[in-house]
C-alpha cells in the first residue's frame, strides 16, 4: 500500500531522503538565498497551472495531444531573444503540423523558463587524476572542468530565477502579442528550414491554413473576433530537482488556499528521483500543479501504480502524465505491463513518450549523441503498443532547439558523426535541430492519423 503523508508542508520533504542534491558548501548563504527567493513574486500563477491541468484532462480523455519540448538544460550563456523566439517558432510549427494532421487540439508545454538543473549518473567526474563534482546544471554550478566552476553556488538559484522571469516575459509577449497569430504561420519557418524537404512540406500546410482563413473571412466570419486564432496558450515546465529552490517558490493560491509550485506550470520527477518515500515525491505530493513522472526500463509497474496513488489519491484526470523513456527496441518489453498496472489501479493518466533519454550514447569520437532513427523507432513502438492496448498515446516529450545545431545524428539532413563538431552547443544532452524536430512532428502526425 502506498504510504501517505499526513503532515505535508512546503518543507516536509526535508525529513525524506533527497537524491541528486548538490553538497552546498555554505549553509548560511544557501539559507539567505532561500529567504530572498521566498520574498520574490511567483513566476507563474496557480490559476494558470489549474488551467493547464484542465487542458491536460482533455488529453487524458483522448480528446487532445500534449507536446512538451525544449532544452535538455537551459544555459546562462544562451538567453537571447532570438534564441527564445526560434525555440518557440519550432514548437509552434510542430503544434500546427500535429493539429492539422490529427484534428485534435495540442497542449503546448515548453521545457523552458526554469529547466536549469540536471540529475547525473555519477555525483563526481574524473578526468586524468582530477575528480570534481559533476556538472548539475546552471542552477547549481558550471560545466567547465575546474574546481571553481564545479563548486555549487546557491546564488545561481537567484540567477536562474531572474533568467526564468525574463524568458517567461518574452514568451508571454510572443504568444499573446501577435507573433503566435495564425496569420504568421509562414513566419515561423526559419530560413535554414524553408529550403529542406520538411520546410516545404510545412509550407504546404501553412498555405492550406491561409486558404482556410481566407475562406472563413469570405464567408463573413469576423476573424479578428476569434481569439484563439490570434494567440496561443503556452505553458512552462522543468524537472523539480533542486528542492530548496522549489520550496522557496511555493505559494498558496489566493483563491483556493491550496499550495502550488510557482516556479513553472508543470513539474516533472526524473527517472532517478521517483522513489516513493523520497523527498521529491513528498514535495510534489502536496502541490496542485500537473505532474510528470519519467519512467525508464528499471521501473517496477506495481511501484509506479503505487506512486500514482501517492501523487494523485483522488484520481483526477490531468494531474499525472506518465512519460515513458525506455529506448528503441525496449518499449514492447516494458510498456504493456505498466499500462496494465496503472490501468487496473484505475488511474486516468496521460501517456506520453520521451523518445530521447533511452536513446543517448557516445559516438565513436566520444561525443554524446542520439540517432534520429532510434528516436522515430521508439515513437512508433509507443504508438503501436497503445494502439494494441486501446489506450490513447497522448503526447511526446522531446529535447530540441530552434538553432541549426548538429547534435543528433540522421534525419533528412543526414547528420553523420563527423558533423557533430560543427555546431554542438548543448551543455547537456544532444537536441534535435529545427529541421529534425519538424521531421519528427510529421512522423507523429502520421501515427496520429493512422
Ligand atoms: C531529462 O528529461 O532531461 C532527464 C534527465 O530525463 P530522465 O529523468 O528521464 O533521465
Ligand atoms: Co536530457
Amino acid at each position: 500500500m502506498a504510504p501517505t503523508s499526513t503532515q505535508w508542508h512546503p518543507g516536509s520533504w526535508r525529513s525524506h531522503p533527497a537524491a541528486q542534491q548538490p553538497t552546498w558548501p555554505d549553509d548560511e548563504s544557501l539559507k539567505a538565498v532561500e529567504a530572498t527567493l521566498a520574498g520574490l513574486p511567483p513566476l507563474v500563477f496557480a490559476g494558470e497551472a489549474r488551467r493547464l491541468r484542465s487542458s491536460l484532462a482533455e488529453v487524458a480523455a483522448g480528446r487532445a495531444f500534449l507536446l512538451q519540448a525544449g532544452d535538455c538544460a537551459e544555459s546562462f550563456h544562451e538567453s537571447s531573444a532570438d534564441q527564445i523566439r526560434d525555440k518557440l517558432k519550432v514548437i509552434l510549427q510542430m503544434a500546427v503540423t500535429l493539429i492539422y494532421a490529427s484534428g485534435v487540439p495540442v497542449v503546448k508545454v515548453g521545457r523552458i523558463a526554469g529547466q536549469f538543473a540536471k540529475p547525473r549518473s555519477s555525483p563526481t567526474e574524473t578526468i586524468g587524476d582530477v575528480t570534481l563534482e559533476s556538472f548539475r546544471g546552471h542552477l547549481v554550478n558550471s560545466e567547465e572542468f575546474n574546481a571553481a566552476a564545479r563548486r555549487p553556488d546557491p546564488h545561481r538559484m537567484l540567477d536562474a530565477y531572474h533568467q526564468s522571469t525574463a524568458t517567461l516575459n518574452l514568451l508571454r509577449a510572443f504568444t499573446k502579442g501577435g507573433f503566435a497569430d495564425l496569420s504568421q504561420v509562414h513566419a515561423w519557418n526559419q530560413e535554414f528550414v524553408v529550403s529542406s524537404g520538411e520546410g516545404r512540406r510545412y509550407e504546404a500546410i501553412a498555405e492550406e491554413i491561409d486558404r482556410a482563413l481566407r475562406f472563413m473571412a469570405a464567408c463573413g466570419i469576423d476573424l479578428d473576433a476569434e481569439g484563439p486564432l490570434h494567440s496561443v496558450d503556452f505553458y512552462t515546465s522543468h524537472e523539480a530537482l533542486i528542492l530548496p529552490y522549489e520550496q522557496a517558490l511555493t505559494r498558496r493560491d489566493s483563491l483556493t488556499g491550496d499550495p502550488y509550485a510557482c516556479s513553472a506550470h508543470m513539474l516533472w520527477i526524473g527517472d532517478r528521483t521517483r522513489q516513493i518515500d523520497g523527498a521529491h515525491v513528498e514535495f510534489l505530493s502536496g502541490v496542485g500543479n500537473p505532474i510528470g513522472i519519467k519512467i525508464g526500463p528499471s521501473a517496477d509497474p506495481e511501484e509506479i501504480a503505487d506512486l500514482c496513488g501517492r501523487l494523485d489519491p483522488t484520481m483526477s484526470p490531468g494531474r499525472i502524465t506518465v512519460i515513458t523513456r525506455f529506448g528503441a527496441g525496449k518499449v514492447a518489453a516494458h510498456l504493456p505491463a505498466l499500462i496494465d498496472a496503472i490501468g487496473s489501479a484505475g488511474h486516468p493518466v496521460i501517456w506520453a513518450c520521451d523518445p530521447m533519454h533511452g536513446n543517448t550514447y557516445s559516438s565513436g569520437n566520444g561525443v554524446k549523441t542520439r540517432n534520429f532513427d532510434d528516436i522515430a523507432t521508439e515513437l512508433s513502438e509507443f504508438f503501436a503498443v497503445h494502439r494494441s492496448k486501446g489506450t490513447w498515446p497522448g503526447g511526446v516529450h522531446v529535447e530540441l532547439t530552434g538553432d541549426n545545431v548538429t547534435e543528433c545524428l540522421g534525419g533528412t539532413d543526414a547528420i553523420v558523426e563527423g558533423d557533430l563538431g560543427v555546431n554542438y552547443t548543448s551543455i547537456c544532452d544532444p537536441r534535435l535541430n529545427a529541421r529534425q524536430a519538424l521531421d519528427l512532428s510529421f512522423r507523429v502526425a502520421e501515427f496520429l492519423r493512422s
